[in-house]
């Protein structure tokens, strides 16, 4: 049979850096009415769509210039809520799709984190994901009480140690806890709620959570590392892997990796799928969507895509030298503890670690990096399902695409709804209608 890829919509930015004013947009509602996300959620479960997808960042970028001038002028990561409020009363409005949230294992708590997704699963009835990241964000590490980022390798200990605190509250929860007998007065039975004494290297929780039974039994999790340090942690951690957008050959590198890494924990390859971050233009016709992919490039000025470069890459890049080769300025990047696999690593993938760039040759790539011009992916529904199933094919099962970034909201997303849709469904590719009513189900199969 042909297996069905899985669909979400990365929020993450809706309406901000510069895509707020891109033809195809809302006019006269601007970041954060809910209205927005409320017609987004409508039109994603109309077509069936697994998941609404929330990244997180808690500081405004100020790796660039050491200063949030940039990013506040031309709203580079800035301005942002926490999705949690928004998530729950998004879940009061559909009844099938599911609800990614980000919370960064670097800076949380995981008692406090494991009682707020305990409690949106609740809300959701049982519709959460949580995407537990490593940040290595400078601006977000100054609000947590930190100089410097916390050293690479740590921060996945970290965030391994979080995960099996959260899991060990919610597995200390049984199914049956709850009796609530009107008769005798019973509400829990005692046996089933557990302490976990937990003492590890950064936490030391007793427990139990004082949550009811979960209705999926633990969120589903997602994880987005990418060095083979971070593919380790997923391989330990994750039910499902975030892939970010890169070219075929290193997406089926990053498969060949993690089944690897799976196999290294007794997990079985395959099992865990990887869904790919994806920037769309789905037009009605080929040239539509080529005409609106290079507005992109009109979208933001180049002071913001070098807020937005640096602050991804942990980096300040306004202090770069006339001329430098790229081997020289990633090794420069890990140095400093970013991810080693960022921005500057797949240039050079791209052009040969050995080029060497200029800073006007720089800021234009970085340009088109911010602006998502680079990565996206401009054609027909007919276009557009070939590329997926050529990188769906190619790496493995269970997976599928984070429809990100998109250019404009809602007319990209209603493209998506209205073209691709019913194009993959033709080909067997997406479902028809929801398996089940919990994200656990309809993402990972487990009813
Ligand atoms: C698709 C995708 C989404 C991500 N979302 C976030 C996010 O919302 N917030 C954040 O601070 N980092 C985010 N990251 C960064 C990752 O947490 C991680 O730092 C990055 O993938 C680098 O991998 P490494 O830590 O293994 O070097 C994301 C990465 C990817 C690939």
């Amino acid at each position: 049979m042909t297996e069905r890829m899985h669909l979400a919509f990365d929020l993450s930015w809706t309406h901000l850096e510069g895509r707020w004013r891109m033809p195809g947009s809302w006019t006269g509602r601007t970041y954060p009415d809910f209205r927005m996300y409320e017609e987004v959620a409508r039109i994603a479960e109309r077509g069936c769509i697994d998941m609404i997808f929330f990244g997180d960042g808690t500081g405004i970028p100020s790796t660039w210039r050491g200063s949030t001038a940039a990013a506040i002028q031309w709203g580079i990561g800035w301005p942002r809520l926490d999705m949690s409020p928004t998530i729950a009363a998004l879940s009061r409005v559909t009844s099938h799709i599911g609800f990614g949230l980000t919370y960064a294992s670097t800076f949380m708590h995981p008692f406090y984190t494991a009682r707020l997704l305990a409690s949106l699963d609740h809300l959701s009835g049982g519709r959460i994901a949580f995407n537990v990241i490593t940040s290595s964000r400078r601006a977000d590490a100054a609000n947590y009480g930190f100089d410097e980022l916390m050293e690479h390798g740590l921060r996945y200990e970290r965030l391994e140690e979080f995960i099996a605190v959260c899991k060990a509250l919610w597995d200390g929860i049984d199914p049956d806890a709850m009796v609530w007998d009107r008769e005798t007065g019973q509400v829990g039975r005692p046996g089933a709620v557990r302490a976990i004494n937990h003492a590890g290297a950064f936490f030391k929780v007793r427990g139990p959570l004082n949550t009811p039974p979960l209705p999926q039994g633990r969120p589903v999790i997602l994880q987005a590392g990418a060095s083979p340090r971070g593919i380790q942690a997923s391989a330990r951690v994750a039910d499902v892997v975030f892939g970010a957008s890169k070219s075929l050959e290193l997406q089926v590198q990053h498969r060949q990796e993690l089944d690897q890494a799976l196999a290294a924990e007794g997990r079985a390859a395959g099992s865990v799928g990887i869904l790919w971050d994806i920037l769309l233009t789905v037009g009605e016709t080929a040239e539509a969507a080529q005409r609106q992919k290079q507005a992109l490039l009109e979208a933001i000025p180049l002071e913001a895509a070098g807020a937005f470069i640096s602050h991804h890459a942990g980096y300040d890049f306004s202090q770069l030298p006339p001329r430098f080769s790229l081997k020289e300025l990633n090794e420069r990047i890990a140095a400093t503890q970013a991810s080693p696999v960022g921005f500057v690593y797949r240039l050079a993938h791209e052009f040969g670690e050995a080029t060497e760039m200029t800073r006007d040759e720089f800021f234009r790539q970085g340009m088109q990096e911010a602006t998502g011009f680079n990565d996206t992916f401009a054609g027909d529904a007919v276009q557009v399902a070939d590329r997926l199933e050529e990188i769906f094919v190619a790496t493995g099962s269970k997976g599928g695409f984070m429809v990100a970034h998109p250019q404009c909201t809602p007319r990209d997303l209603l493209n998506v709804v209205d073209f691709l849709v019913p194009e993959l469904r033709r080909r067997g590719r997406f479902r028809e209608s929801y398996e089940g009513t919990t994200l656990r189900h309809n993402l990972l199969g487990q009813a």
